[in-house]
């Protein structure tokens, strides 16, 4: 399972890369606007940090538009993938960059439909949002699930990216269904390191240690 870090915190990133198990990262135009800065010296410089994949999104909601904005942002560096929304128009633009070899994450899933589609049209990635579902009263997981059967029943090349975590049970759960991918909020990653018994136990080492004679 890949671990991305969705956020574009520079400072976030830098610290969870550091921790050497992020693989990639994923933004999108309201984690852009709560750090109040360029759009792209951010994302060259998450570029520079971190040796992955990383997702910027289109605005444009044309497929002319969005197919536009994806050349440049693409031109960008060669690690960014193209965030696209789950719509007609938006699977007529990842059919066309996918054939130009360009990546695309297909964001805002949250059905099994939706997710089919989005292989169909050659999304590299397929994000599906199971705290937004959750919070609806659906079954976020269950979405995951599905479209995780259906990639490997037809052998689509997509990968099943769990977004929308908000807790980390999400990520166990995005394991249990075999999600290629989580992408996840940096407090999110920084809890799942976090056990009572593992402080407990460097204490207790500690103080024992403290007895033997040096
Ligand atoms: C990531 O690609 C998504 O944009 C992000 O996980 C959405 O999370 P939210 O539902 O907490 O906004």
């Amino acid at each position: 399972m890949k671990f991305f870090i969705d956020t574009a915190n520079i400072e976030d990133i830098k610290r969870a890369y550091g921790w050497g198990i992020v693989d990639g990262v994923t933004t999108n135009p309201s984690l852009v606007a709560k750090e109040n800065c360029e759009f792209k010296s951010r994302i060259l410089e998450i570029c520079g940090v971190v040796d992955g994949p990383v997702s910027a999104e289109v605005v444009s909601l044309d497929a002319e538009g969005m197919i536009k904005e994806a050349r440049e942002l693409a031109s960008w560096h060669p690690n960014i993938v193209i965030k696209i929304p789950m719509t007609k128009d938006g699977m007529q633009a990842v059919r066309t960059l996918s054939d130009e070899g360009i990546r695309t994450n297909v964001t805002l899933v949250f059905s099994p439909n939706q997710a089919l589609i989005a292989a169909k049209a050659g999304g590299a990635y397929i994000s599906v949002f199971v705290g937004r579902l959750d919070d609806a009263g659906h079954d976020g997981m269950e979405v995951v699930r599905d479209t995780v059967d259906m990639i490997d029943t037809y052998g689509f090349d997509s990968e099943v990216i769990v977004a929308s975590i908000r807790h980390p049970i999400h990520v166990v759960e995005a394991v249990r269904a075999g999600a290629h991918v989580a992408t996840i909020p940096f407090k999110i990653l920084d809890q799942m390191f976090t056990h009572p018994l593992t402080d407990i136990g460097i204490q207790r080492f500690l103080e024992d240690w403290a007895k033997v004679p040096k």
